[in-house]
């Protein structure tokens, strides 16, 4: 992997670190890893606890050109060589829950925030940001849902450096395949791996809540749900926009 790379002893944010790093002209791909984070980033502007050199904070920096790299559902895609990553090392009964979380017995192991600057249809800057719980296995203060660890999981601790490189290897593949083809070639393989396939869910937005059962995701990586009025689509709107 010829990807520039920057190990922090500490960072405010891996993924806001690599944007700015971006910004600033930093060749690309660049990788990020830290060994904690004093402002962690979680989705829906939550905050992602991040003990010292326990687990994965990990940034993956691209430039990318929007108009003929399809940015859409690209954290599906990336949930797919984590979930990848996470199976090799033996944890076997992780699955990913829509959209980008992934799960073992209902506990969060993992989870995936993308970040874009600049127009998502021309030249932009995209963040792919995984924690990984790897060898934490105290309970720490501010975790509000659900969660373990490789450690805990798996009863050994994990090797950081290893499984940084075998997602990298992973992501390589995926978002190949994801620019080559689209999502749509990724799909069936997302549907596979989905814990909540054919399940009946609830779905809860600012505008109120919608109960349907789960039929699958589409080519967009939009939720498909059965409702009483019928198929909807949800798209996550994982990505967090900022004017370039
Ligand atoms: C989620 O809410 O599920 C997404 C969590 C993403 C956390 C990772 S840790 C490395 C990178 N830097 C951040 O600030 N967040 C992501």
């Amino acid at each position: 992997l010829a990807w520039d790379f920057h190990l922090l002893h500490e960072t405010d944010s891996t993924n806001a670190r690599a944007m700015r790093l971006l910004e600033a002209g930093n060749p690309a791909p660049c990788l990020l890893l830290a060994e904690s984070q004093s402002a962690g980033r979680g989705r829906r502007g939550r905050h992602w606890v991040s003990p010292f050199a326990e687990n994965l904070y990990y940034s993956l920096a691209l430039r990318l050109d929007g108009a003929a790299q399809p940015i859409e559902a690209l954290s599906l895609t990336a949930g797919l060589a984590l979930l990848k990553t996470l199976h090799e090392t033996g944890l076997t009964r992780a699955g990913l829950k829509w959209p980008n979380d992934v799960l073992v017995d209902d506990r969060k192991i993992a989870g995936i925030l993308l970040e874009l600057s600049g127009d998502p249809s021309a030249v932009c800057h995209l963040v792919i940001g995984i924690g990984i719980n790897v060898n934490r296995r105290v309970e720490a203060v501010g975790i509000d849902q659900p969660w373990t660890s490789l450690f805990l999981e798996l009863g050994h601790l994990c090797d950081r450096t290893e499984l940084a490189i075998r997602l990298s290897e992973h992501l390589r593949d995926y978002l190949q395949i994801h620019f080559a083809k689209g999502f749509s070639a990724l799909r069936e393989q997302w549907e596979a791996h989905h814990l909540w396939q054919g399940k009946s869910a609830v779905l809860i937005s600012g505008a109120g809540q919608i109960t349907g059962k789960v039929l699958g995701v589409d080519e967009r990586g939009a939720l498909r749900l059965q409702t009483a009025a019928g198929e909807q689509r949800f798209s996550a709107g994982e990505l967090s926009l900022r004017l370039a």
